[in-house]
């Protein structure tokens, strides 16, 4: 499974590049803002730090609107992807994007039913997401099993993307199932690293040495 961080911050993106265990970023409007900076300057710093899939929201409503945004977004790098709401109209503008040889990333799915919609409308990326689901009562991941299921049946090779990850939990049970990628929270993919008995082995490995030195 792949692991994405889910932020417009550089300096985020540069230190997960850094560990060499990060292979893409997502954006959207809401972590643009948070960010701050020119969406499109940000998304080429990024896209200039990670090689991978770079996913570029776009907010028109109609299809015309999405397809032009789209456009003008693969012109910034190569490993933009175009991200589109699952809505009708994106759907449209998926299938045309996908002709011009564009990839896009269907986001805001909810539902099984909207998955089979993205795939058999040539998305590259799925991108259901847990945590939201998981705030009004629902249990996120079983969607995940849901489409993971679906895309086996038909060997759809739209990659299931696991987005809204809130928790280690959710990485952990995104690779499970089997999902392709999981996007997180800089602050998510640093507790992955963590487990109190590492630190503890350290601690003592440490520990034992310097009696080791002591004792030449
Ligand atoms: O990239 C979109 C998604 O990950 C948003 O997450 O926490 O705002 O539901 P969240």
């Amino acid at each position: 499974m792949d692991l994405f961080l889910d932020t417009a911050s550089v300096q985020e993106v540069r230190q997960g590049a850094e560990t060499g265990l990060i292979s893409g970023v997502t954006t959207n409007p809401s972590l643009a803002l948070k960010a701050g900076g020119d969406y499109n300057d940000v998304l080429k710093e990024i896209c200039s730090i990670v090689k991978g899939p770079v996913s570029a929201e776009t907010v028109s409503l109609d299809a015309d609107g999405m397809v032009k945004e789209g456009v003008a977004f693969s012109k910034i790098a190569k490993n933009i992807v175009v991200k589109v709401p699952m809505t009708v109209e994106g759907m449209k503008a998926c299938q045309r994007l996908t002709r011009k040889d564009i990839k896009v990333n269907v986001t805001l799915c909810f539902s099984p039913n909207q998955a089979l919609l993205a795939a058999k409308s040539g998305a590259f990326i799925v991108s259901p997401f847990v945590g939201r689901l998981d705030d009004i009562g629902e249990v996120g991941m079983n969607l995940i099993k849901d489409i993971r299921l679906i895309y086996n049946n038909y060997k759809f090779t739209t990659q299931i993307l696991v987005a809204s990850i809130r928790n280690p939990i959710h990485v952990l049970e995104a690779a499970k199932i089997g999902a392709d990628i999981a996007t997180m929270p800089y602050s998510v993919f640093e507790q992955l690293f963590k487990h109190s008995l590492t630190d503890v082995g350290i601690k003592r490995f440490l520990e034992d040495w310097e009696k080791v030195l002591k004792r030449k």
